[in-house]
């Protein structure tokens, strides 16, 4: 079986105040019904896949079996990480864990902030990636650009053409959050997808790769999960070795330097749901290209989103022109949806997460 591992200890603080350090996103958004973290448990739920592997900071590592059960899916191990140091050190972690008992285990790496309508879709997509990760190399998953976006990855590959492909493409160059200039050149130039930050590929193949591109993370993250220690339900990462693992993503430390990587392009619908106005632009619009949730009403508004998480408390939005007003409990976020990304930063200076 493929082995998925979800990535589910970011703070996700660009979806303030819906996400709180206590109750970060990929736990409280609430799409269609279910978390986002549970949205990424269902993408792998069936055959051909082993339970889900999941590795999350200290603080929410009991939201993981609750959310789990509540969708009645059995848990596989869950890693706790004694302090966030982004996703290259996890997904170091997820592979000598897995790879421990079986390095040629093929581990199917899963951020906890998209969706992915089409499941099959997705699976299909997998299983023809799947022969490239077993051969070593490592698989990314490729998705048509639709703007020049500056929060993603892009992935060169050697002709257009071979954006639309049903199998593996290689991949020419990785560069992960480009400047505006940079992404519209590329968006422009006919040759990138962007990075799903989806990955497949062996825990040998991971293992190897920081040993090559990143040394001292792989010392560090090896001591520390050669101290861990499991209790009833999770893995504790060891804490002397964890602390000393540079805090930086996988896009930068491994996928930007690695020469034996691959792109799978998916043509299914994909939405990252990482800041309000990639919400508004996932949800069904009314003709004013207005996103209503909860108890919230529009009047002469248009392209703004308007949700509200407290019953009993009327949200109205009069003539408001591409705004985002989400209202919680204890907080109140207004502003221009062009601002989306900047919320996180402001919430991190104001201190107001918790
Ligand atoms: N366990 C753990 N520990 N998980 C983490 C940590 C951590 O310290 N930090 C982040 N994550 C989880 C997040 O919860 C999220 O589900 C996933 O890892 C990806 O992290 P993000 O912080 O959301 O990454 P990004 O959105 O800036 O960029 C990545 O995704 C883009 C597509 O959405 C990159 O892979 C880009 O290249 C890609 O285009
Ligand atoms: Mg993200």
């Amino acid at each position: 079986p493929i082995h998925p591992v979800i990535l589910c200890g970011g703070a996700g603080t660009r979806l303030w105040p819906t996400s709180r350090r206590a109750q970060p996103k990929q736990f409280s958004l609430i799409v269609d019904g279910h978390s986002l973290f549970q949205h990424a448990v269902k993408l792998v739920d069936g055959e051909g896949f082993s339970p889900p592997l999941a590795i999350v900071g200290t603080g929410q590592r009991f939201r993981v079996l609750e959310q789990l059960a509540r969708i009645e899916c059995a848990a596989g191990e869950i890693i706790v990480e004694p302090d966030a140091r982004n996703t290259a050190p996890a997904v170091l972690a997820a592979a000598l864990t897995l790879g421990a008992g079986n390095p040629d285990a093929v581990m199917l790496v899963l951020p906890s902030d998209h969706r992915i309508a089409d499941i099959a879709a997705f699976r299909s997509a997998v299983a023809a990636a799947e022969p490239r990760a077993r051969a070593g190399d490592l698989v990314t998953f490729g998705i048509r650009p639709t703007r020049p976006e500056t929060g993603y990855g892009y992935l060169e590959l050697a002709t257009p053409a071979a954006r639309d492909a049903e199998s593996p493409q290689d991949l020419l160059r990785f560069v992960e959050k480009p400047d505006a200039a940079r992404a519209e050149a590329m968006l422009q130039g006919g040759v990138h997808l962007w990075n799903a930050g989806i990955f497949l590929m062996s825990a040998r193949s991971v293992i190897a790769a920081f040993q090559t591109h990143a040394p001292e993370i792989y010392q560090a993250v090896r001591e520390s999960v050669a101290d861990a220690n499991s209790d009833h339900y999770f893995l504790h990462l060891g804490k002397p070795g964890w602390m000393k693992a540079d805090n930086i993503s996988i896009d930068y430390a491994i996928m930007e330097k690695a020469s034996n990587m691959a792109v799978m392009p998916f043509a299914g619908r994909w939405s990252d749901l990482g800041d309000w106005a990639s919400v508004w632009r996932d949800s069904d619009e009314d003709e004013d290209g207005n996103v209503i949730e909860g108890d919230a009403l529009a009047f002469g508004c248009t392209g703004t989103l308007l949700r509200s998480e407290v019953s009993d408390q009327m949200l109205v939005g009069l003539n408001l022109d591409e705004m985002i007003v989400i209202a919680t409990a204890d907080a109140v976020l207004v502003a221009p949806r062009g601002s989306s990304q900047q919320v996180g930063r402001v919430v991190s200076q104001l201190r107001l997460l918790d």
